[in-house]
């Protein structure tokens, strides 16, 4: 599995979307799909997009009971949509579900990876609300070695976490990873990033930029540069 660049398409409707990747031409990036123009649009804007030719991340974070789960993922497996996600919260029983849900027919299935716990959620919520009181990093590097286990194929994490993450669940284990900004970039509401040439170097496998991208004024210049410095 090569590494790649993720453009997340953070956009309120569908319309937007479209015009935004009429702008690259032949070229045909991998995009995320997220809840917010998932749920203003349907599951209409994952087939207009696949029929253009992109991969699809639905970016939906999927938390139920397994059986729940288990049919939902069959669903989103029918959109044909390259990669999904659930959280991991949602323990091994429902992990394994999803996986069953996501298979085809053929055998073959969407890349599935885990969200271990949020990075809005601080040591305080963890502790406090959520009544963990095992550290941040050793709950992330728990539950993503549970995902692991669970035969899930990553997990969404900081590019600063990538590479306990590979020590911990081997290469192979994915790790999907947000928070990427130029050099030269405004960094935004993101607290802890890195470049696409340092997320390479930590190891990452996948980035997903969303703003340096979209709210550039040349997108397909700026997406470009993240695939020179990321993947070339
Ligand atoms: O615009 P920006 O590059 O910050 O977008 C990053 C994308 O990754 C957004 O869609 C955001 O919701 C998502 N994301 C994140 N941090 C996480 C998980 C997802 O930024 N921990």
């Amino acid at each position: 599995m090569g590494k790649d660049v993720i453009i997340a398409c953070d956009f309120a409707s569908g319309q937007q979307t479209l015009e935004f990747l009429g702008q690259f031409g032949e070229k045909k990036p991998f995009v995320k799909i997220g809840m917010e123009l998932f749920y203003s649009e349907g599951p209409q804007i994952v087939r207009q997009v696949k029929e253009r030719g992109h991969k699809i991340f639905l970016d939906l974070k999927l938390h139920d009971i397994p059986n729940t789960v288990k049919k939902s993922m069959n669903v989103l497996s029918g959109l044909d949509v390259d990669m999904t996600n659930l959280h991991a919260a949602g323990g091994s029983k429902m992990m394994q579900a999803a996986l069953e849900g996501l298979t085809r027919p053929d055998g073959r299935r969407p890349i599935l990876i885990a969200v271990t716990q949020l990075t809005s959620t601080d040591s305080e919520t963890l502790k406090n609300e959520l009544l963990i009181n095992t550290p941040m990093e050793e709950t992330v590097m728990s539950y993503a070695a549970n995902a692991k286990r669970s035969g899930l194929d990553g997990v969404v994490c900081s590019p600063l976490e990538a590479a306990a993450v590979h020590e911990r669940c081997g290469a192979g284990f994915l790790t999907v990873t947000p928070g990427v900004r130029f050099a030269d970039g405004e960094v935004g509401d993101q607290k802890r990033v890195m470049t696409p040439a340092e997320a390479k170097k930590a190891g990452s496998d996948y980035i997903v930029v969303g703003r340096p991208i979209t709210a550039s004024e040349d997108p397909a210049a700026a997406y470009e540069r993240c695939v020179r410095e990321f993947v070339d």
